[in-house]
Order: structure tokens, then C-alpha cells, then sequence
């Protein structure tokens, strides 16, 4: 099943609440939440208050990416604004297993992110563990940048070791996904798919229409 999951970071801060529906009634079922800290990445962007006026609006499911040193301590926050899926950097927690342990104790869904330049293979002994693995396509810390083509292997690389185990576990890819290199990635074995500038930049209903067309082309 492929999802497509706008982010919000792309969006018009002054409309939010249309900006948003207009995604969702054309068929994005997630939402894609980018919270920054000022340390992990250099930039700040939004946290808790502004995820729990969000709720109000929209029915889809909030996947939170944590661009955040030890994320594992803002949790039961996220929880409570109406996060349904954490995702936690590996390069932000130092203890990782016990990170993802609390975001699935708490009930949520769990993600782990690698940066561009972190190997697939920093997963291994946490892969059936975790419902989705996000493989970050640009560094984090901003929208609207290029998308560095070596994550590709990436890609196929970790749908390459899920098979082998077994395992459903969704693959994310984020940054500089558009109507272009959407394709590549399917076929990669990618299928939930972030897109900033690609769904927001325009007409966001028209947008992510366009997507979906190209992902039902997939849909067996
Ligand atoms: C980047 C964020 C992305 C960003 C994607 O650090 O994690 O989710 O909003 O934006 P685009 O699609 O414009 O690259
Ligand atoms: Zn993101």
C-alpha cells in the first residue's frame, strides 16, 4: 500500500487548516509532522501547540519526525497533542532500543530515521522491531532541498534485508521527493512517500492528486 504523506513544514503557515484539508480530501492519508530543535538540526520549527491545533482539522494519521536531540523525552507530549507515529532519529538517541520500547509502550507507532550518510546496517538488531524505517533523501533541518541520489541504494538495500526476514515494516523516503523521481522509489521498494515543496508549492489539492494517480499505478 502506498501512502503519501504531505509536510506540513512546506505549507502556508497563515491557512494552515485549508492547506491541510485540501491534502487530505484529495486522498493523503498521513500528515507529516517535522519538529526541529535548534541542536539536532540547525533550524526550529514547530512542536507541541501548534500538532494539538492541528488535531482539530484533520483526521489523518500524524506521523511525527523528531529532528530532535533524545527525543525519547518528549514522547507522552506528543502523545497527548495527537502524534499516532514517532519517528526518532538513530543519530539523536543513545539509547535506541529503549526510545523505541517507550514510543511503543505509549501505544504509538514507531520510525526510525537514518541520515543520508548513516548505513542501513545501524538497524539490524532493531528491524522487526519498528513499524516503519524513514530513509532521509536530503539532510535534515530544511525543505525545498535536492534530493541526493545515492539514498536510492539505500532503499533497495534495507527492502532487501525486510524480505529476507520477513518483515512488512514500512519504508519512508523524505526530501526532494516529486512527480519526477516518485517512480524511482516505488520501484526502489520505498512506500510512504514525504513531499514538502511537491504537494504545497501550488495548488495542494491538485497536487496531491497527481501523486496518487502515479501511486495507483503501482497498486496491484
Ligand atoms: C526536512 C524535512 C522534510 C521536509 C521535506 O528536514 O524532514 O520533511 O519538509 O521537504 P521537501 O519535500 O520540500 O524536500
Ligand atoms: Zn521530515
Amino acid at each position: 500500500m502506498y501512502i503519501l504523506a504531505p509536510s506540513l513544514l512546506g505549507a502556508d503557515f497563515s491557512r494552515l487548516e485549508q492547506q491541510i484539508q485540501a491534502t487530505a480530501e484529495a486522498g493523503a492519508r498521513y500528515l507529516h509532522l517535522d519538529v526541529m530543535d535548534g541542536a539536532f538540526v540547525p533550524s526550529i520549527s514547530f512542536g507541541m501547540p501548534v500538532i494539538t491545533a492541528i488535531r482539530k482539522c484533520s483526521g489523518q494519521v500524524f506521523d511525527v519526525h523528531m529532528m530532535v536531540e533524545e527525543p525519547g523525552r518528549y514522547v507522552q507530549d506528543m502523545k497527548q497533542a495527537g502524534a499516532d507515529l514517532i519517528c526518532v532519529h538513530q543519530e539523536a538517541c543513545t539509547h535506541l532500543d529503549r526510545t523505541i520500547s517507550q514510543i511503543k509502550e505509549a501505544g504509538l507507532k514507531a520510525g526510525v530515521a537514518l541520515n543520508p550518510a548513516t548505513p542501513v546496517s545501524v538497524l539490524d538488531c532493531v528491524l522487526d522491531q519498528v513499524d516503519m524505517i524513514l530513509i532521509m533523501s536530503v539532510n535534515p533541518g530544511f525543505g525545498g532541498q535536492k534530493f541526493i541520489p545515492y539514498t536510492v541504494e539505500k532503499i533497495r538495500e534495507l527492502r532487501r534485508k525486510l524480505d529476507e526476514r520477513n518483515l512488512k515494516t514500512d519504508i519512508q523516503v523524505d526530501g526532494g521527493v516529486t512527480q519526477d523521481n516518485i517512480r524511482l522509489l516505488i520501484e526502489a521498494g520505498a512506500n510512504v512517500f514525504v513531499a514538502g515543496s511537491a504537494v504545497f508549492k501550488g495548488d495542494a489539492a491538485a497536487n496531491t492528486r497527481a501523486f496518487m494517480e502515479i501511486m495507483k499505478e503501482y497498486e496491484a
